[in-house]
């Protein structure tokens, strides 16, 4: 992988996250964001993907039980601290740190203890452990000054072998990223596009901001009857999803009824990333930084 020979101010999180290699979802979690083709090899096809699916679900264990004070993307909220910089997480290897804290917490400090099945532990676990990558990712670009690369190469890769023009367009939704963003956090959301609504005050939110990017689940029952929405909740025992109309529903789980599809409107931008090479990276960091 060359950005790790490359990324020699190796962070302090990358670090971690290597030392515990030895566990698969440390080394998925090395794939997901830094396109490794070498780790990729590694690993067979269904481990890299049920890791991928734990990451999945894992953030969205974290935004039912964490995201409301640790932030949807845990990098801090209404009244945690951000998780990516905490010591226990670093520190953690597949949930186990995290799991016994966790049932803990922290109560007079203001951090539930929380009973949650082993599972979700290791899923949010799973999803921590790739955010704290792609930060040390989005670290070492930093480091290596982003702003070298070449606009024009940047162009041709996103109409021609980038295929981004497949669902983006410089002077539609893309128009203007260039104002928006800083090169730094415009890489960090090619590498992980965010979910939910952007910014803004209290108040009335447009539900397909609120809904924006965020995981459908379709539930059907035994009987055929299927439902689709916006995942709400989804833990072993019972599963809601808003509906188009707007109307929570929920059901109660058991074993593999109802059935429980996820989907993720992310994932064919996510799949995209271990195709992405350093040098692609950063000439389309360019070229996105020209459409003012
Ligand atoms: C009601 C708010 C709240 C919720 C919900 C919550 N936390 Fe926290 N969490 C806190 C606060 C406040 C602290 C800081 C405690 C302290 O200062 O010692 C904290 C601390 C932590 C820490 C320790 C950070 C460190 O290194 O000291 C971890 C890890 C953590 N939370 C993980 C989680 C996870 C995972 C979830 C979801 C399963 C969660 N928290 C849900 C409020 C919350
Ligand atoms: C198959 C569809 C698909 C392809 C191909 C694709 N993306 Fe995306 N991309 C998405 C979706 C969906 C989002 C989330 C859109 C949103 O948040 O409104 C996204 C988000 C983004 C964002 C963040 C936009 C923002 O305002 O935060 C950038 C930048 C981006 N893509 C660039 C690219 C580039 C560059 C390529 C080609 C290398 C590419 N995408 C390929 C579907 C795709």
């Amino acid at each position: 992988m060359r950005l790790m020979t490359r990324d020699s101010g190796l962070t302090q999180a990358r670090g971690k996250a290597m030392r515990a290699v030895g566990c698969c979802i440390a080394a998925v979690s090395i794939l997901v964001v830094s396109g490794g083709r070498a780790i990729e090899a590694q690993l067979p096809q269904t481990d890299q993907e049920s890791v991928q699916a734990a990451v999945t679900r894992g953030a969205e264990a974290h935004t039912v039980h964490c995201g409301f004070c640790h932030g949807t993307n845990a990098r801090g909220g209404a009244s945690g601290p951000d998780l990516l910089r905490s010591e226990l997480v670093l520190d953690d290897v597949d949930g186990q740190q995290l799991g016994e804290f966790l049932r803990v917490g922290r109560p007079d400090a203001g951090m539930p203890a929380f009973d949650l099945p082993d599972g979700q532990i290791t899923d949010i676990a799973a999803f921590l452990h790739a955010e704290v990558d792609a930060a040390a990712n989005r670290r070492g670009y930093e480091i290596l000054d982003i702003v070298t690369g070449d606009p024009e190469a940047g162009r041709e890769y996103f109409n021609g072998a980038g295929e981004c023009s497949r669902c983006h367009s410089p002077t539609g939704d893309l128009r203007g990223i260039g104002l928006r963003y800083d090169p730094v956090a415009l890489q960090g959301r090619l590498i992980m596009p965010p979910r939910g609504a952007r910014g803004g005050g209290p108040g009335a939110v447009d539900p397909a901001e609120r809904d924006r990017n965020r995981l459908r689940v379709t539930v059907t029952l035994p009987s055929g009857e299927s439902h689709t929405g916006v995942m709400l909740r989804l833990t072993d025992f019972d599963v809601s999803l808003r509906d188009e109309a707007g109307r929570t529903r929920s059901w109660l789980r058991s074993g593999n009824s109802p059935t429980v599809v996820l989907t993720d409107p992310l994932q064919p931008h996510l799949d995209m990333l271990p195709t992405w090479q350093d040098t692609d990276m950063r000439n389309m960091t360019a070229y996105l930084l020209t459409l003012k």
